[in-house]
């Protein structure tokens, strides 16, 4: 047995079967490269769902969290700690919002704007006690919490983790039409992702985001953008929303808020909508803490430097411009994205997204197939050009062998 297929035998001996690995052990990464446990070298093109646009061990990363490591690593909320105000001014900042929520992982950044809307709903819009709705879209990837599974489309999300929580109305992503029928005067907030990632990279239609915008606005309900996925820098803008020069009333921030070092996630907004809280009526042991606010913060000064966005939308457009050469080659049925972020749906013929993915890492290149039949393309913003062209050789090689 090889130590991969030894260790891959004792992780699936050991713990609980929620995933279906690839079979390659990484054992050590740095910038776009990660190395397994017999030295095979893979190009990175998942990036940990964007948790990792600034690649593996980001020297400006590994020293924050270093120096704060000696330091300070947490004091929970019951104290104050010398880098909290930073961190969510700084934050606050960057979104041209007033008020930072701190949480941890994006599933508890999701069910804080969840409480959020509701509470901002019975205290300032005055929705009658218990009758928020909340109106998401079908296809939406917002976390694995019970309440964030129940207004999931995804079966395998759902399937046998009833009964669901209520409150929620789901319509197609896209359509416009339909969200304004779903929109009543109990309606708090409308909760959207402004690119459906885990749907399989999936752009709504243009003017799609900016009509959401406008219905919200005109009818008093707080439009909540789910840029976990999407947000800081992956699309080649910090926000996806800019693309559509929209600012939604709260941000869900995520992934690579904790620059691929620890899960930092937040929920931002003005005041008048983070101010509805109370002590003690919400809150999170290790939310915000030192560790969390000392990486974020150099997170939010390389985002300030806008070198990531740039490249992003730089090497997206390499990206997006060998994929429609690819396009046409009948290997694929189609191709979507923005940025450095890419999702291509695989002809059946050609074989399923997984084949694929594990043909590609045969090939030296680490992709996760979604949905069946869709490989999504999203390496670090770090990549090297040629290191991308190379990954995209690589994809061609297994689309046309
Ligand atoms: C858009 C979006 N929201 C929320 C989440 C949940 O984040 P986490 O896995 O950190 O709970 C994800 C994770 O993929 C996501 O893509």
């Amino acid at each position: 047995m090889t130590t991969t297929e030894a260790l891959i035998a004792a992780a699936d001996a050991h713990s609980a079967p929620t995933y279906h690995p690839l079979p390659v052990v990484i054992a050590r990464a740095d910038g776009a490269w990660m190395t397994d446990v017999e030295g095979r070298r893979y190009l990175d093109f998942l990036a940990g769902y964007s948790a990792l646009n600034f690649g593996h061990g980001h020297p400006r990363l590994v020293a924050a969290a270093k120096a704060q490591l000696e330091r300070v690593t947490l004091t929970s909320r019951a104290f104050h700690h010398d880098r909290f105000a930073a961190f969510c001014t700084e934050l606050a900042e960057l979104c041209g919002m007033e008020m930072v929520l701190p949480m941890n992982t994006g599933s508890e950044a999701v069910e804080t704007a969840v409480k959020t809307a509701r509470k901002w709903g019975y205290r300032v819009k005055g929705v009658p006690a218990e009758m928020a709705k909340v109106v998401v879209a079908g296809g939406n990837f917002h976390g694995r919490t019970t309440t964030v599974i129940s207004f999931s489309t995804d079966p395998a999300a759902r399937a046998d983790f009833g009964p669901y929580t209520p409150g929620f109305e789901i319509v197609p992503y896209g359509d416009l039409t339909a969200m304004r029928a779903a929109v009543t005067e109990n309606t708090v907030a409308v909760l959207l992702e402004p690119i459906q990632g885990e749907s399989g990279v999936v752009v709504p239609p243009q003017g799609y985001l900016a009509g959401v915008r406008e219905l919200t606005r005109e009818r008093g309900v707080l439009f909540v953008a789910d840029e976990i996925q999407s947000g800081l820098g992956r699309t080649g803008r910090t926000f996806a929303c800019e693309h559509e020069g929209v600012v939604p009333d709260v941000y869900l921030l995520g992934k690579a808020l904790g620059g691929g070092v620890l899960p930092v996630s937040a929920v931002v907004a003005g005041a008048d909508v983070l101010g509805v809280f109370r002590p003690g009526e919400h809150g999170s042991t290790f939310g915000g803490n030192p560790l969390a606010c000392a990486v974020g913060l150099e997170v939010i000064a390389m985002l300030r430097t806008g070198e990531f966005q740039e490249r992003a939308a730089e090497l997206g457009d390499l990206l997006h411009r060998r994929l429609a050469e690819i396009a046409g080659s009948g290997r694929v049925t189609a191709v979507r994205g923005r940025g450095l972020w890419a999702g291509v749906d695989v002809d059946p013929g050609v074989g399923s997204g997984r084949v694929v993915s594990e043909r590609l890492m045969e090939r030296g290149v680490l992709v996760k197939d979604t949905h069946g039949a869709t490989v999504r393309i999203a390496p670090p913003l770090v990549v090297e050009e040629e290191d991308l062209e190379w990954g995209i050789e690589q994809l061609w090689g297994v689309l046309s062998a």
